[in-house]
């Protein structure tokens, strides 16, 4: 029964996602009558330097697996061109990024893949010893092998011999048992969060999180075992906070970049480096240059791609885009600004789409000194940029003990606000003890806000290790407190929140994927959950053409869990304003 299918990431071209979805029913289909035995597929993976179309770990061995968009008669050989024949017509077979033919692609592959798999500490030597290739045609295929039997370890099919073939590969040296797949998961870092759960059974991740409860968790670790030994998915719905629906399908994000200018600012000025450490950057009141310059080429640009997203979508809404697009100033406060991704990104939609802009008016609040010279900077690259633009900003450096603190600062200038932000700092706050600190800082920075002002909360999707709540569960609960409290304010987003919040009192895991290239990464993924709040006035203005009405929320299309508040016939993204009638 038990198959756990993961894909870190969305393939690019058309015929690897047709591929994968054909390999995971047919994996699902042969794994699910066969109680005893366990498989894991990990679909587009990277390891050891090599970008892999897929790995499956079954019990008898690790197979290494290759897409191919072919069929027909096959030639396959080790020196010369592999060819595809169809009707008269003769293809050559390319290995992938320029190397001969597929043979050798596996086989590099193969040698740049087996000493990481035993580096990581996820296999033994032993078990990765006879590791196996196997290439599959998209269409079905007709194989002259001219490989020589010696070579024992690539295997060559179309989908229809899939399974056939994928059994026949037996290694007696493997023989993987439950503590194995504990470990693999563990060691090769499978993120809850990439589970295909339409093709898995995630219910056996809560004996394998019991196997590895020991071990430090993964980098961004999102949905682990909690104390009691539930996965997420088990989690919510023991709270009755979700209900599944037939699983939507998982579209990754596309990935955004970032402006020219930025990225040039970030990486040849600034010198920002790509190297996440979620545990060193889970706390960023004191950052060394050097920190900051891992800081600003990692997270930045992850911060940069969410809010101006965010704000770009909300642009989109008709009757948002009429109030804003029309507006001549945009006063802006970013609490915890960081370096600024959030605030660059916010400001960058507002530039994109507010044609009439001729002034930013910006506060911002920050303990870090090295994060407020990085905005400061930001700031000053962007006034070049944008010369027709007047851009005032104010930096307070001040280290918030109580959020009663941010009212004792100089924040009034440029009151009231049309947007405000607390990005990914909800968390920090709470680990230094404000534990109501969701709730208070709405009840604080909400009547700072213009009419038609959006408040914006936003923070990571990680478990806080204290209380064992996942922080978007410790949000959504905080915040629906505060709407139900103070009738005057209302969500924006989730729509599912905007229509049932005061009546819900779940703490609902919400959660957004967002994805972006840049020079230092490509399809770097980050995973956020947020709400938008703004005047009850403004928000049913702004969605007055929406209705809940025969509609189903998805509040994490990862995992497609659902509000359990709304449901109807139409499987409804709850992020997208724009897509909702
Ligand atoms: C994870 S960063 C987020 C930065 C930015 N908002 C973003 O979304 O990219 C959190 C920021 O909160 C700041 N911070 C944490 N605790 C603080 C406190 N008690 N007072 C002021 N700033 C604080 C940190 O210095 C850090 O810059």
């Amino acid at each position: 029964m038990p198959l756990l299918v993961y894909r870190p990431r969305n393939y690019d071209q058309t015929h690897e996602r047709e591929q994968f979805r054909n390999l995971c029913v047919l994996l699902k289909e042969r794994f699910s009558s066969s109680p005893d035995e366990m498989c894991i597929f990990i679909g587009n993976y990277n390891i050891g330097d090599v970008e892999l179309d897929g790995i499956i770990i079954k019990n008898e061995g690790v197979v290494l697996v290759e897409f191919k968009d072919f069929g027909g008669n096959i030639t396959a050989t080790e020196n010369g061109d592999w060819t595809a024949e169809t009707d008269g017509i003769k293809s050559v077979i390319r290995g992938g990024s320029g190397r001969k033919n597929p043979y050798l692609q596996a086989k590099i592959n193969r040698n740049a893949c087996r000493p990481v798999l035993v580096e990581t500490g996820a296999l033994t030597a032993k078990q990765v010893e006879r590791l196996s290739s196997l290439i599959v045609f998209h269409h079905p295929a007709s194989i002259n092998n001219q490989i020589s039997p010696r070579i024992k370890w690539l295997h060559v099919c179309d989908e229809k011999g899939f399974i056939d073939e994928l059994d026949l590969i037996v290694t007696p040296e493997c023989d993987l048992q439950e503590e194995d797949f504990a470990r693999i998961i563990e060691r090769l870092n499978l993120d809850p969060d990439w589970l295909c759960v339409r093709y898995s059974n995630p219910e056996v991740l809560i004996n394998v999180n019991e196997e590895s409860a020991e071990e430090e968790p993964a980098e961004e670790e999102h949905a682990p075992s909690d104390d009691t030994g539930m996965n997420i998915f088990d989690e919510i719905e023991a709270q009755a906070a979700v209900v599944k629906v037939e699983p939507v399908e998982v579209s990754s994000a596309p990935a955004s970049t970032l402006p020219v200018w930025i990225e040039s600012f970030l990486f040849d000025t600034l010198k920002a480096r790509y190297e996440p450490d979620w545990r060193r950057f889970s706390d960023n009141l004191d950052l060394s240059d050097e920190d900051q310059r891992k800081y600003l080429g990692t997270y930045f640009p992850r911060s940069f791609v969410e809010l101006n997203t965010i704000f770009g979508n909300l642009y989109k809404s008709g009757r948002f885009q009429s109030v804003y697009s029309n507006l001549d100033t945009i006063a802006i406060l970013d609490i915890c600004s960081g370096g600024g991704g959030d605030l660059m990104g916010t400001i960058a939609a507002c530039l994109q789409n507010s044609k009439r802009l001729k002034t930013l008016l910006i506060t911002v609040i920050e303990a870090c000194e090295s994060s407020i010279n990085s905005l400061r900077y930001f700031i000053q690259e962007c006034r070049k940029q944008y010369p027709y633009v007047t851009i005032e900003c104010k930096c307070i450096r001040c280290r918030i003990l109580s959020v009663n603190d941010i009212l004792a600062q100089p924040i009034n200038e440029y009151f009231p606000y049309d947007i405000i932000l607390f990005d990914k700092a909800g968390s920090e706050l709470f680990r230094q003890g404000m534990k109501t600190v969701y709730k208070d800082i709405c009840s604080v920075l909400a009547p700072l806000l213009n009419l038609s002002g959006v408040l914006c909360l936003l923070d990571i999707t990680m478990k806080d290790e204290g209380t064992g709540i996942f922080y978007p569960q410790i949000l959504n609960d905080q915040v629906n407190r505060f709407i139900s409290e103070d009738g005057s304010f209302s969500s924006i987003l989730p729509l599912s929140c905007r229509f049932k919040e005061r009546e819900c009192n779940t703490p609902c895991y919400t959660q957004q994927v967002f994805s972006v290239s840049h020079r230092g990464r490509s399809n770097d993924v980050s995973k956020v959950a947020y709400r938008l709040l703004g005047h009850r006035v403004f928000v049913d203005d702004i969605t007055r053409h929406l209705s809940p009405e025969g509609n189903t929320y998805v509040v994490s299309a990862v995992n497609s869990v659902t509000c359990k508040q709304c449901r109807g016939q139409n499987i409804v993204n709850a992020f997208e304003l724009t897509q909702n009638k």
